[in-house]
């Protein structure tokens, strides 16, 4: 049985409560589906920056009343200190998640990003370092390779960052280690690579490439890929990520504690590649598909040519074992998309 297994097992027995800030977004609300499902409480937080409540009502749906009635919902914004002490106010597990994503907006707007990334974070630490939590997890993010040539990505290996964003995620790190030293607070990083599934928001300037051309493809609208095409992603499905999150915040080893991990699968797909498999998935259900065919742009400022984790750190400390490959999941992925598409903005 795997270690996820076994602690998904011990959790419905045993409830704890959880703040998930960020609820309202694509990888918030899935932690607190999972949460939720496995009889945990919990408190979400989220001032809809870039999360939606129609995410929460779809987890509500997905969960029942019951379970339900474990949550609560915090409006409030990590840019202020009060929210973020009533937010950790009793709570055991932080998996804190609300930040302003995306390198391009980081580039447009560094100020919002720098505030809500760097500012936010600190106020979040602060706080759980107040509320005497148990665990502090935290999205950290692949950016912080930076301009590293090494492939696959290892933990301890990191170049410059590229972009504002990547230098937010970083410092998010270093503020985690420090206060790991300074004040004895336990912290894990999770550093993300390119995460996809269901609620991932499809609509805006600053989209995820999933669900941008999966809104496209069904839409039968133009789509850009930029560059050449041959830039390589180690996508990685949610659930894969949900398990990375509840496996650091219970890791009892104590070499486990105080680390950044690869939160990814270990493969590699180019754009071209991914573009092909996402078509074959949905031009079944959309013949308009068979025949659409994507525009090549510029290649976009701060993004890395190549990607791939080396997720071993993850396996040997945390007992990470991914569920689904990319295929698997973009099946799973492109199904929900195809019930659940929101509307265009
Ligand atoms: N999706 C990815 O591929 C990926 C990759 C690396 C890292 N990450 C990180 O994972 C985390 C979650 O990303 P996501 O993809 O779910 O994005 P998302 O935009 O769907 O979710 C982020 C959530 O944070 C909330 N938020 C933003 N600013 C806030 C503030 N000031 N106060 C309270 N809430 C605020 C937003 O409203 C949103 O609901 C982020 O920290 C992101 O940087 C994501």
């Amino acid at each position: 049985m795997s270690k996820y297994n076994d602690i998904q097992q011990h959790l419905q027995g045993h409830r704890s409560h959880w703040l998930v800030t960020g609820a309202a977004g694509f990888i918030g609300s899935n932690l607190v589906e999972t949460l939720l499902k496995l009889g945990q409480r919990v408190t979400g937080l989220d001032n809809f920056a870039t999360g939606h409540r129609h995410n929460l009502d779809q987890v509500r749906e997905l969960v029942g009343n019951a379970a339900w009635a474990n949550f609560d919902f915090i409006e409030g914004d990590i840019r202020n200190l009060d929210d973020c002490h009533k937010a950790c106010a009793g709570v055991d597990y932080v998996l804190h998640q609300a930040a302003l994503g995306s390198v391009s907006r980081s580039i447009v707007d560094p100020i919002t990003t720098n505030e809500t990334n760097i500012n936010g974070f600190l106020n979040m630490l602060v706080a759980a370092r107040d509320a005497k939590v148990k665990r502090f997890v935290f999205a950290a993010s692949s950016s912080t390779y930076g301009d590293h040539p090494g492939l696959p990505k290892v933990e301890d290996k990191i170049g410059k960052p590229l972009s504002p964003y990547a230098v937010t995620k970083y410092v998010n790190e270093l503020y985690a280690d420090v206060f790991a030293r300074t004040y004895g607070i336990q912290t894990i990083g999770l550093r993300y690579f390119n995460v996809f599934g269901r609620r991932q928001d499809p609509n805006g300037a600053y989209a995820a490439v999933i669900p941008q051309w999966v809104a496209a493809l069904i839409r039968n609208q133009p789509l850009k890929i930029n560059g050449d095409g041959e830039t390589s992603r180690d996508f990685c499905y949610i659930d894969n990520v949900i398990q990375a999150n509840i496996l650091a915040a219970t890791a009892e080893s104590p070499e486990a504690v105080n680390q950044v991990y690869n939160v990814a699968l270990g493969g590699r797909t180019t754009l071209n590649q991914l573009y092909r498999m996402m078509a074959d998935l949905l031009q079944d259900r959309f013949p308009h598909v068979a025949s659409h065919t994507p525009v090549y742009a510029d290649f976009r400022a701060g993004d890395i040519r190549h990607s791939q984790a080396d997720i071993g750190k993850a396996e040997t400390l945390l007992g990470y074992a991914p569920t689904h490959r990319i295929a698997e999941g973009l099946k799973e992925a492109m199904d929900w998309y195809v019930l659940n598409l929101p509307p265009a903005k």
